[in-house]
């Protein structure tokens, strides 16, 4: 089985920590790349809802070795919180690993993140506001902190100086606001989170390396997804990470010949949630309809997600851009209703049709979608538990996107619970290969 990587194809919000839950079933390590607590990702096991930000989905089977590598960045505060809830869950967490080399969020990132949106008034990106992308600013800077500097108090005080000797007169000067006070964060990262977090602080490369020359199975956990990759996405309405299949290479620090397998996670429908283009987007009662029976709010941040049909010229670049092996369509039962459904095939800019996805944003942007319509099933599928069970309109949806994106559709979510789920290959079966 080797190595797998688990992709949001879309805007994020896909359905990835269902499917890493599901096939992490088989695999010795599960890891996440990249992004951070912006990520909500949520299982929903024998009744029981989880929502992770930062723990990989592995984490509910005791057998896995869940990491955060090198490409996440971690507020350690929130990470603590999120062991602690899932502990008092009784979900096991001493096995979890961070890298050393995954880079701290401080307070000063977020509130950066909070004053930059609000001075982009109506032009801003509808951020998490969690210091995400200030955070993977300092790290491009190399003024971040590491988490590696939580266990060395000297120079964590140092390296720390230095960064609010240049962003303190900002805040107070630009901002206008009050300096933040290295012993308070001091205090609250190298007292109180060093010591909680120096038993999960490894060398996750080291241990990704040994597990794989062990003949060990590996899934990669997604955050976020293509179109909100930092060189992918719809620029600037995207995150500051690479969610993209290549960005496990950085992040986890693997070459590309270690990866076997990449599974696009792709929602039946899309949503987006903050600001930037989405050509085929509804703002009428069909879009109402699909938030409300998909529950389209955001995990963490309870926003409501902007709903639109399904695309197909984004899929097809997804393809590319992640050299997908499958798919893995989520939420078909959300359509379970509707009598029609579209999917935009093609865009038209100007009067110019695109198959491919247009390089110039404004293109994007512009872009009039180009359907073609479906019949629905008009039944609940929420129970179906095998191809031969579904009805036939719904088989003739998934084979349609098959055809359209070039890849099987393997595996296919019809409700959040950890068994509502299909495999429609015919050939493989990914969440048990070995039987
Ligand atoms: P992620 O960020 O990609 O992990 O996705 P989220 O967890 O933010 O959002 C997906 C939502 O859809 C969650 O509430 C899941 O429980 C739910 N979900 C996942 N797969 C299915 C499915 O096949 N059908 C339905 N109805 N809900 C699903
Ligand atoms: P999961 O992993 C959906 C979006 C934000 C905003 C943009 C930039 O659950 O799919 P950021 O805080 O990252 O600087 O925000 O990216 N965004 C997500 N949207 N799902 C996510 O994660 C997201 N993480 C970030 O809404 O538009
Ligand atoms: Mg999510």
């Amino acid at each position: 089985m080797g190595t797998t990587v688990v992709v949001g194809t879309q805007w994020g919000d896909e359905g990835k920590g269902k499917f890493t839950d599901l096939l992490a079933q088989d695999m010795d390590m599960v890891v996440r790349y990249q992004g951070g607590h912006n990520a909500g990702h949520t299982l929903v096991v024998e009744g029981n809802t989880f929502k992770l930000q930062l723990v990989p989905s592995g984490v509910l089977y005791p057998h896995i070795t869940p990491m955060i590598a090198n490409g996440v960045v971690v507020d350690p505060v929130v990470l603590l919180e999120e062991i602690k809830r899932l502990s008092a869950a009784g979900v096991d967490c001493s096995k979890l690993v961070v890298s050393g080399n995954a880079h701290l969020i401080f307070p000063y990132h977020q509130a950066l993140d909070v004053m930059a949106e609000r001075h982009l008034g109506s032009n801003k990106l509808g951020t998490t506001k969690r210091g995400i992308g200030p955070a993977y600013a300092d790290k491009a800077a190399r003024v971040g902190l590491r988490v590696q500097d939580l266990l060395d108090p000297k120079i964590f005080r140092e390296k720390l100086a230095m960064v609010l000797h240049e962003r303190n007169p900002l805040f107070a000067k630009v901002y206008n606001r009050l300096p933040f006070d290295l012993e308070a964060i001091a205090e609250q990262y190298l007292d109180e989170c060093g010591p909680l977090l120096k038993p999960h602080i490894g060398d996750t490369v080291g241990l990704l390396h040994q597990g794989l020359e062990h003949g060990q199975n590996v899934l990669f956990e997604g955050a976020q997804a293509m179109y909100l990759d930092l060189d992918h996405g719809t620029y600037p309405f995207v995150t500051s990470s690479n969610p993209i299949a290549g960005g496990v290479c950085v992040g986890a620090g693997i070459g590309p010949r270690y990866i076997d397998r990449v599974i696009g996670i792709t929602k039946a429908y899309i949503s987006r949630v903050g600001s930037g283009p989405f050509p085929s987007e509804l703002t009428d009662a069909v879009g109402d309809h699909l938030v409300d029976v998909g529950q389209e709010y955001g995990t963490n941040t309870k926003r409501r997600r902007r709903c639109g049909w399904l695309d197909t010229v984004m899929l097809r670049h997804a393809v590319r851009v992640n050299s997908l092996s499958d798919l893995a369509i989520t939420k078909l039962d959300v359509l379970d209703t509707l009598d029609t459904i579209k999917v935009c095939v093609a865009y038209e800019v100007d009067g110019e049709r695109y198959d491919t996805m247009p390089y110039h944003q404004s293109a994007i942007h512009r872009a009039v979608p180009v359907y073609e319509e479906l019949a629905g099933w008009g039944c609940d599928i929420s129970g179906v538990a095998c191809r031969s069970e579904l009805p036939k309109a719904a088989e003739d949806y998934l084979c349609f996107i098959e055809e359209q994106a070039g890849v099987p559709a393997s595996l296919v979510g019809v409700g959040p619970q950890r068994h509502q789920y299909i495999n429609f290959s015919s050939t493989v079966d990914l969440v048990n290969p070995t039987r």
